[in-house]
């Protein structure tokens, strides 16, 4: 028996989340039999339980968009992975959890050596971030992005491979003592979420003319990311941490003819290939085999302790991460 944490009705987290135990059913024809190591609390988990999320699963339901596992057994047919390998865990898999069984083909093999905290945080930040810098705009080395709660973990991802790209990121934090410390991950500019300083922009990234800004705050932050665009420049909002809604001027639209999207992981899962995946793992994989994609990491619960686990991961102000570390 295993165990594995579920929610029947959508709530507060640390409310409606149990604690049960299951059997998991022995692999069949291209499936394999995992044991769940590591997997974090990120804010869509929360925000799926709460039942406030873009997709709702049928309940009951087990949380966890991401998450790093052992493979303990394959079953007949499959060729890709044996006993022993280290996978990332599918979309959405559910991965608060010690077991589970399911199909090869929709794993992702890592490296023996890759941290296992970190490689449980794979999944989900980095590809949101490298897409969102590759999608919109075909920046160019030298290039500047912009991006606002710069100290979340599609922030750091966004610094980590700017940098790897070559690209300047100019970063909006809230909190003044994050600035040294993101300045040290690679950051060419960072600065207070404050009228003052986000009106300093355009004299931080040397009159350059930038072309993308990516928004998980809202309100003023978002209008403030969007006045700093050069003309034709794309505003990408991916999370709204603010609870504000986006406000565009009209002159932003007419006058500068400002795009504004919106990118979500879980469409892109839907609709990107085998042959268009790979390389988007490729890259993030090697990056952090090379210690150079990491985010850091607060603390770590058991199953068990579930519900001070996601109490802590809704804190603001962390010093990184939350995650469930189910095995070692
Ligand atoms: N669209 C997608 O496909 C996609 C994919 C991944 C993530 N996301 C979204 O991206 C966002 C960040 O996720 P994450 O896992 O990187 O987060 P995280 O590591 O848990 O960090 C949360 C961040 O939000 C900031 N924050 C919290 N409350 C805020 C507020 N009221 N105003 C401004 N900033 C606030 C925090 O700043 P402090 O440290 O100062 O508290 C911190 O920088 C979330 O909204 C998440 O849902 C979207």
């Amino acid at each position: 028996m295993s165990r594995i944490l579920r929610y029947h009705s959508t709530g507060r987290p640390a409310d409606v989340l149990t604690l049960e135990t299951e059997s998991a059913p022995d692999p069949a024809v291209g499936e394999v039999r995992l044991t769940v190591l590591a997997a974090p609390v990120n804010p869509a988990d929360i925000n799926q339980i709460e039942g406030k999320y873009g997709k709702q699963p049928s309940l009951p339901a087990t949380p966890g968009a991401e998450g790093v596992a052992r493979v303990e057994s394959a079953g007949p047919g499959v060729s890709t992975l044996s006993p022993g390998d280290l996978v990332l865990l599918p979309p959405g898999a559910g991965s608060w959890r010690e077991s589970l069984t399911t199909a090869a083909q929709d794993l992702v093999r890592i490296p023996a050596d890759l941290d296992i905290l970190q490689a449980a945080m794979l999944r989900v930040n980095p590809p949101t971030a490298l897409l969102m810098l590759t999608q919109y705009t075909d920046l160019n080395a030298g290039d500047w992005v912009l991006q606002n709660a710069a100290n979340s973990g599609v922030g750091r991802c966004v610094i980590q491979i700017a940098k790897a790209r070559g690209l300047h990121s100019l970063c909006v934090v809230r909190r003044p003592e994050l600035i040294p410390e993101l300045e040290a991950l690679g950051a060419d500019a960072v600065i207070l979420d404050r009228r003052e300083d986000m009106a300093s922009i355009r004299e931080r990234t040397g009159g350059a003319k930038v072309r993308l800004a990516l928004n998980a705050v809202g309100g003023d932050s978002a209008t403030g990311l969007a006045a700093a665009l050069a003309p034709g420049g794309t505003l990408v909002t991916y999370g709204a941490m603010s609870k504000q809604a986006l406000k565009v001027p009209n002159g932003f639209l007419i006058f500068k003819d400002l795009r504004v999207r919106g990118f979500w992981l879980t469409r892109w899962f839907e609709n990107a290939t085998v042959e268009e995946r790979g390389p988007v793992f490729d890259e993030l994989i090697a990056l952090a085999s090379a210690g150079r994609l990491t985010v850091p990491v607060e603390n770590t619960w058991p199953l068990g302790e579930f519900a001070a686990a996601v109490d802590q991961a809704q804190r603001e102000a962390r010093s990184g991460k939350i995650l469930f570390r189910m095995s070692a």
